[in-house]
């Protein structure tokens, strides 16, 4: 079998790791790698990781995370923000300073933002929000998928209290900007306890259509 596909059969949600075994610092940081490598809607990067080893500060945040025991017992918890709606807007500076990185010139600049911002009219008036979640998904299943194929278990987690989360990290990590992110998903890192059960997934023929 290929070496991807084997790690994504390694990959579980993993939910009690080896407190004991820390994950290298190499390890840790090619997984924050393939999440800072991974593509995003109109190349805008929503995302922002912090990467969390402390023990008190899991601790800390662990009620939030509805004592769910992947927090405490991982490695590393990445709590994955993402940009707020604000960045997004008509006139925004993120937005010209992201396209100016790659834009040839001053007109394709000027019609790359149009054809972003006529986007954002279009489609998603309401909900940039969470489009710039969707975003940092992305980031998360990629590194998710890098950490299996280095052999490092993960944890996503969505089952937190966001007004407490948010609360306990502005209390606990002076690092966590509130003005431009919003938290979008944690995922613990590190070493399986137990092994996993049989994954259980619908089959291909009830998931994919090969359209004639
Ligand atoms: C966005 C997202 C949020 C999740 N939140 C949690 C969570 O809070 N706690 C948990 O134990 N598992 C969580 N999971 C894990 C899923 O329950 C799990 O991926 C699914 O049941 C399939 O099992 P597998 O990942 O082991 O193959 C989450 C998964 C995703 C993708």
């Amino acid at each position: 079998m290929n070496e991807f596909l084997k790690a994504m059969k390694f990959r579980h949600a993993c939910k009690l790791f080896d407190e004991k075994k820390k994950i290298p610092k190499k390890d840790f940081n090619a997984i924050l790698e393939a999440g800072r490598l991974s593509p995003s809607s109109f190349g805008l990067e929503h995302w922002r990781f912090l990467a969390i080893e402390n023990a008190k500060i899991k601790e800390a945040l662990k009620e939030a995370v509805l004592n769910q025991p992947q927090t405490t017992t991982c490695s590393h918890l990445a709590i994955l923000l993402s940009r707020k709606a604000k960045f997004f807007k008509k006139g925004s500076e993120y937005v010209d300073k992201m396209f100016a990185k790659t834009a040839k010139d001053i007109k394709t600049l000027e019609m790359e933002k149009e054809l972003f911002y006529g986007f954002l009219r279009n489609n998603l008036e309401a909900d940039i929000t969470n489009w710039s979640k969707m975003q940092t998904y992305i980031a998360a299943a990629n590194m998710m998928s890098a950490a299996a194929f280095l052999g490092i278990d993960s944890c996503p987690m969505e089952g937190f209290d966001a007004k407490e989360l948010k609360k306990a990290l502005i209390k606990n990590v002076p690092e966590f900007d509130k003005k431009s992110y919003k938290i979008a998903l944690i995922i613990a890192f590190g070493y399986r306890v137990n092994e996993p059960e049989e994954k259980i997934r619908r089959s291909m023929e009830e998931i994919a259509t090969f359209v004639k």
